[in-house]
């Protein structure tokens, strides 16, 4: 039987991306990628998380970056020895119980690769099975009902080969953005804050990012828009949002998913989004 990298070679089958994570947009993927626009110079990602858009697109030349430590951590290890991080996801695998995982989420590794594997096998198995960390940037979440820590469609393999293609930054999302000319394409997906809060959903997003941060991503992509780089950002539908979009120009579209990120079934609903695009008709098929 073909290995899954050579399956997904065949097929044209897309890598799912290997973590989940708070605001994913794996759901973007699957029902707007014709909002992403068919050509573009280099991929810039300023808000990474767990890159369902990186992932799905494997541009051939890419700046990605996100503020976590651990994420970029475990980014560049799988980019330098993905094969290293399969064997010791495998240990966790082996050794996977109440004992291990408390031991593993409080010590943090100096090896990159080790810190690579500590946060997919943290953010396979914990509560929720969605890494997320606590204000002060702790990972506290504790142990979920999911043991499975390899799973079938790993394909770390393709993965390296697409990071490989890529610069990886720990930085902030106006430093990267700052590097995008003309027909590059910036994908930017901030955690969502609007300017009066409603709910507390936003309210823990707001101390991670705040009102100002969306003042200051609305006024780069504007800059980036001026140099004639290609935009495509998602945000929350809010007219406070709205507002700092419509005046530059941009083109926003209404889209909606369901949220099923909240433990509370009564605090699962419909989320309705906000796409900001520099050109409404994208040009991507849909696969
Ligand atoms: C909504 S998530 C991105 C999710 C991603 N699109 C996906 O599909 O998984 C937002 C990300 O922005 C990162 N972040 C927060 N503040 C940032 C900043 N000032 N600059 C860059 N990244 C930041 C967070 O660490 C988080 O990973």
């Amino acid at each position: 039987m073909p290995s899954l990298n050579n399956r997904r070679k065949e097929t044209a089958l897309r890598l799912t991306p290997f973590l989940k994570w708070a605001g994913g947009k794996r759901w973007f993927v699957k029902n707007y990628s014709h909002l992403l626009p068919e050509t573009f110079n280099r991929y810039i990602e300023p808000f990474l998380g767990a890159g369902s858009v990186f992932f799905y697109l494997e541009p051939k030349r890419a700046i990605i970056g996100d503020t976590n430590p651990d994420l970029i951590a475990a980014y560049k290890g799988i980019k330098n020895d993905w094969r290293y991080l399969q064997q010791l996801l495998r240990t966790h695998q082996r050794k996977h119980s109440d004992l291990h995982y408390y031991e593993v989420r409080e010590s943090i590794p100096d090896d990159p690769i080790e810190r690579a594997a500590r946060l997919i096998y943290l953010n396979r198995t914990c509560f929720n099975g969605i890494y997320r960390v606590n204000l002060n940037g702790e990972f506290n979440v504790p142990r979920g009902s999911k043991n499975d820590v390899l799973l079938a469609d790993d394909d770390f393999e393709a993965a390296a080969r697409i990071l490989r293609r890529a610069h990886i930054r720990n930085a902030d999302f106006e430093e990267l953005i700052d590097l995008a000319e003309e027909g590059d394409l910036v994908f930017a997906d901030p955690p969502y804050t609007v300017r009066h809060n409603i709910n507390g959903f936003v309210k823990y997003n707001e101390k991670l990012f705040s009102w100002n941060d969306q003042e200051r991503l609305a006024k780069a992509l504007a800059r980036a828009k001026a140099r004639g780089v290609k935009v495509v950002a998602t945000n929350a539908d809010h007219n406070s949002v709205r507002e700092l979009y419509e005046e530059n120009g941009f083109h926003l579209l209404e889209v909606s998913r369901f949220s099923s990120i909240s433990a509370k079934s009564s605090s699962r609903k419909r989320f309705d989004e906000l796409v900001i695009l520099t050109n409404p008709k994208g040009g991507r098929k849909l696969t």
